[in-house]
């Protein structure tokens, strides 16, 4: 990563451009970076842990420290995803088969390596975050702050709960998991921002990103997204 870059995201964070992110939520998908036998340049792969926490500072500024997201949602959560679905659509970013123009300065090969991105990937897999604040909050200001980087609250959306269930239980669960925890390349829709799947559903309605079975999708009547959302946004509890 460039120094110079760092710093732009430092002081675009201190002025408010970017925010910082408080965070969250339990491991939801197995953590297991497959990564082992992968060979860059003609050498095997290894972990770099220091690598990293370098890398992850970059991200930290919109993602937060510990990958909880945030932003009024708008950052996703990466905090306990699976390795190999992280570093898949990391790479899906630099080629640009699916957009994010907030990240273009970030997903080119001269800022992320390979091995930065499977470093990064690896270290976000491990987070475990918590979907609520402890019983015991620190009195200090400082120290509620790093409690709460680790924790990913996700609001209650409006809607009829049941409803919501029904439909994800029918054309969601399956790939997503029961309770939303996802499968390792298909990510977890629980204890994720709303806002954030908001924006990936239109998405894939638009064909901005690809998403199987989109007929299903289409399908869907604006109250249906509503009870669905309501009921995803119960599952952290
Ligand atoms: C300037 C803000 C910003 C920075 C810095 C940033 N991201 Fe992102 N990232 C975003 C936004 C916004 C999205 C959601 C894009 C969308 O809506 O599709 C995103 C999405 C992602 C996703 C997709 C998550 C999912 O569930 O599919 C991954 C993976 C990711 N970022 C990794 C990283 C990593 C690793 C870094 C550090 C090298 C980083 N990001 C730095 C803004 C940022
Ligand atoms: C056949 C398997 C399958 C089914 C069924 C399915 N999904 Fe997905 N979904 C995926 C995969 C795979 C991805 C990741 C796509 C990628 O690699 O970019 C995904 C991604 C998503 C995302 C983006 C999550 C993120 O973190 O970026 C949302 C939102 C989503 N699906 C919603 C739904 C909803 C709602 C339903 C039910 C109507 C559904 N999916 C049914 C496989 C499935």
């Amino acid at each position: 990563m460039r120094n110079g870059l760092r710093l732009a995201l430092a002081f675009a964070a201190v002025f408010g451009v970017v925010s910082l992110a408080g965070g969250p939520l339990a491991a939801q998908t197995a953590a297991t970076p497959s990564a082992t036998g992968i060979m860059i340049k003609g050498k095997p792969y290894v972990y770099d842990p220091d690598n990293a926490q370098d890398v992850m500072r970059t991200c930290a500024g919109c993602h937060g420290d510990l990958g909880a997201g945030g932003g009024g949602g708008v950052y996703p959560r990466l905090g306990g995803l699976n390795a190999d679905y992280l570093a898949e659509q990391f790479r899906k970013f630099k080629t640009r088969e699916r957009e994010n123009i907030p990240m273009i300065p970030f997903a080119v090969d001269r800022e992320m390596s390979e091995a930065d991105v499977l470093d990064v990937s690896r270290f976000l897999s491990e987070v475990k975050l918590d979907t609520k604040p402890p019983a015991n909050m620190p009195a200090d200001g400082y120290a509620r702050l790093q409690v709460m980087k680790r924790v990913l609250v996700v609001p209650h959306e409006p809607g009829d709960v049941e409803a919501g269930k029904a439909f994800y239980g029918a054309d969601c669960a399956a790939c997503h998991g029961r309770k939303g925890e996802g499968r390792v390349k298909k990510p977890p829709l629980a204890a994720q921002h709303i806002p954030y799947l908001k924006a990936q559903v239109k998405g894939f309605l638009t064909g901005a990103r690809a998403h199987d079975d989109l007929d299903i999708l289409r399908a869907k009547t604006p109250a249906d997204w509503t009870n669905l959302w309501a009921f995803l946004s119960t599952l952290q509890d």
